[in-house]
């Protein structure tokens, strides 16, 4: 299976229009010191020929004009199979958008993501041609030679519909996808509130994950003046501190470990620094717009 990060950035991407945080003034003059990251989104493929974007993030046009492998081979029709989508945040379904001219598109969510994305929007009645498939947490479908399995991560319903839509707990699930050729197995998770047992066994028999790396610390965007939202509000475990992920997740040596999802403000981003070094040498890698990894 082949797996390209298309874009590692949390909502706003790196640099964010209107900051200019040390990460972001990093990204956009010093780009040996922090590389721009688009927002979340990664393409998966069997074979390197069909591919299946996980989360389509508003840069899409960007990051798949940046992919030679998803490029249309005929004068039309792209070899994106479907879009899977983990939750119905704006920055990984707004890119469904543009995806609107013409194809047939497959989008695969569970009932409350494709509710959050249709139901009120008038926009997204320019979707019309997608083909929506259910997500059934825990189950298996077949896409595109690949196997993909949601399931439920605690998380909660995207910031526009906060107080408006009750929490499900399909409102986020991470992703297993399987090589049905070598069983080999690769997960997504790039929002998640909480590390519990079901994610810790995911975890453990991955061959490589892709975790929630948005924040370094819970109350890194209080600190700055930018919110007044902790990490746990917006349902996002922190790397570091005694709660985080890094000290949860210490045992789990199997698997290859990559951050992604990371938030302009997380310190991770700039590669000198004390906080990049601390994951660095916990074994974990942080994810960059045109990675590759082969679980
Ligand atoms: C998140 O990851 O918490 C969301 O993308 C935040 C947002 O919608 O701005
Ligand atoms: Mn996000
Ligand atoms: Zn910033």
């Amino acid at each position: 299976m082949r797996v390209r990060v298309l874009g590692a950035g949390a909502g706003g991407g790196l640099p964010q229009w209107n900051c200019a945080c040390p990460g972001c003034r990093c990204a956009r003059q010093d780009a040996a010191r922090a590389k721009a990251r688009t927002q979340d989104s990664v393409a998966v493929s069997a074979d390197g020929s069909r591919w299946i974007v996980l989360n389509a993030s508003p840069d899409i046009r960007v990051q798949l004009a940046s992919c030679d492998a998803l490029w249309p081979r005929a004068e039309r029709g792209a070899p994106m199979a479907a879009v899977v989508l983990t939750n119905a945040d704006i920055d990984h379904c707004a890119g469904l958008l543009s995806l609107r001219e013409g194809s047939a598109l497959s989008v695969h969510a569970t009932q409350s993501v494709r509710g959050a994305v249709l139901e009120g929007n008038s926009l997204c009645r320019a979707l019309s041609s997608v083909a929506w498939h259910t997500l059934e947490p825990s189950r298996s479908d077949a896409i595109a030679g690949l196997s993909i399995r949601p399931f439920c991560v605690p998380g909660k319903p995207p910031l526009y519909l906060e107080g408006i839509a009750p929490p499900r707990d399909e409102d986020n699930v991470g992703l297993a996808v399987t090589d049905e050729e070598n069983g080999r197995t690769l997960v997504y998770a790039p929002s998640v509130g909480g590390i519990t047992q079901e994610l810790m066994t995911e975890l453990s028999s991955a061959d490589c994950i892709l975790l929630d790396g948005t924040f370094w610390d819970g109350d890194e965007l209080v600190r700055a003046g930018f919110s007044t939202r902790c990490a746990a509000d917006m349902a996002h475990v922190p790397i570091s501190g005694a709660q985080g992920s890094l000290a949860a997740l210490a045992e789990l040596t199997r698997p290859r470990r990559v951050y992604t999802h990371v938030n302009n403000t997380n310190p991770i981003l700039l590669e000198d620094s004390p906080e990049r070094a601390a994951v660095t040498v916990a074994g974990w890698e942080v994810a960059w717009d045109g990675m590759e990894v082969r679980p």
